[in-house]
């Protein structure tokens, strides 16, 4: 069960597979875009315990010699000294301009690996095999890669696009229900910002998704990556449309900060809070009814996601301090914030027209 996307970016357009048994096919997927038989791959030590041995079976089959480069878990992972890390393994290991790198693991790596496949030797290919949900989904597929500094996310990175992502299904059956539901948070974005009839079914298969329904998790990796895909294909750098992707991540940034990017708010539980949010502040602007922030978060409190501030372990900050947070925001132009705003659920437009005692009130009352 395999579908495939195409990703229409001209000289750097590439597929996304999406289905199961790809780890295991990993390697005839890969060969034809080799000039030499070896490759080099980078993941996480728990993704590396769990299924790198499937991946390098699947290379040996195919006579691709390989070598490996496990990182420890988690966002600190994303920075200047793992970032050093990899890109010194890779000149030692010899990686030439014709080799590819494979990010093998979630957004952590994807990013990573993909910002050190852009800076070695001016570039080198590479192959996104994403493990989590929130990396099929997102970001696996756009190109968008960096680190992180301690002037905030993502501030530090390239666009460089992947020469194939690899998106097996089966690989989501080892993620806990956190991490899994924390991922679906970008799925519902989806929806939310441009498919109505994708949010539909979503309401009525989300819950079948999380008990490990396998058709019905290709069906949303496949509907997430090719909308995602064509926003990509229009507007590879940002200038416009691709905004819409991040519905929700202007909240979802200042409540990460606040929490110090740590356990109490994985992103993609952010991403669900703030699209909560995003329709709320629409509803009060009079941009949508009050019937679509009541959907959302009834659909989100049905996944057992995270909805309100509440719903955050521990103290936070209050709503001022979250202000600021949001100033910080990569999409600041000239002290205005551009927000991603909603005229319904997937009718998503960017604006910054949007007051901010009107974002605050919604704040304040996110606490209650
Ligand atoms: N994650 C948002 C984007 O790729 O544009």
């Amino acid at each position: 069960m395999t579908e495939t996307l195409r990703v229409e970016l001209g000289a750097r357009a590439y597929d996304i597979h999406i289905g199961t048994g790809l780890l295991s096919a990993a390697g005839a997927h890969i060969a034809p875009l080799l000039s030499r038989p070896r490759v080099a791959i980078v993941s996480d030590e728990h993704v590396a315990g769990l299924h790198l041995s499937t991946l390098t079976s699947a290379l040996d089959a195919q006579g691709i010699s390989w070598s490996n480069l496990s990182l420890p878990r988690g966002e600190a992972t994303k920075s200047w000294p793992y970032l050093q890390q990899v890109v010194d393994w890779l000149l030692t290991e010899q990686i030439e301009r014709g080799d590819v790198v494979v990010a093998f693991g979630g957004g952590v790596i994807g990013d990573l690996v993909g910002f050190a496949s852009a800076i070695l030797r001016r570039g080198v290919r590479f192959v996104q095999v994403p493990t989590s949900l929130l990396a099929q989904v997102d970001s696996s597929v756009g190109g968008k890669t960096g680190i992180n500094t301690t002037q905030g996310k993502n501030l530090i990175g390239a666009f460089h696009q992947p020469s194939l992502v690899l998106a097996d299904i089966d690989v989501l059956g080892t993620l806990t229900e956190r991490d899994f539901l924390a991922g679906y948070g970008e799925v519902a974005k989806y929806g939310l910002l441009g498919d109505a009839a994708f949010f539909d079914w979503l309401e009525v298969n989300g819950p079948k998704l999380a008990a490990g329904d396998v058709p019905a998790r290709v069906e949303a990796v496949r509907r997430s990556c090719q909308m995602k895909a064509d926003i990509v294909a229009r507007d590879e750098t940002e200038q416009g449309e691709r905004a819409l992707l991040n519905l929700g991540h202007t909240f979802c940034h200042a409540l990460e900060a606040a929490t110090g990017y740590s356990d109490r708010l994985l992103h993609g539980e952010g991403v669900a809070i703030g699209c909560a949010l995003a329709f709320e502040t629409s509803a009060r602007l009079g941009l949508c009814s009050q019937e679509a922030p009541s959907r959302v978060r009834a659909h989100l409190k049905d996944m057992n996601m995270k909805v309100d501030l509440s719903d955050i372990e521990g103290e936070l900050p209050d709503a001022d301090t979250l202000m600021a947070l949001m100033m910080q925001d990569k999409k600041v132009k000239a002290g205005t914030l551009n927000f991603i705003m909603a005229r319904d659920i997937g009718e998503a437009f960017v604006t910054s027209d949007v007051a901010p005692s009107v974002v605050k009130s919604v704040l304040t009352d996110a606490y209650s």
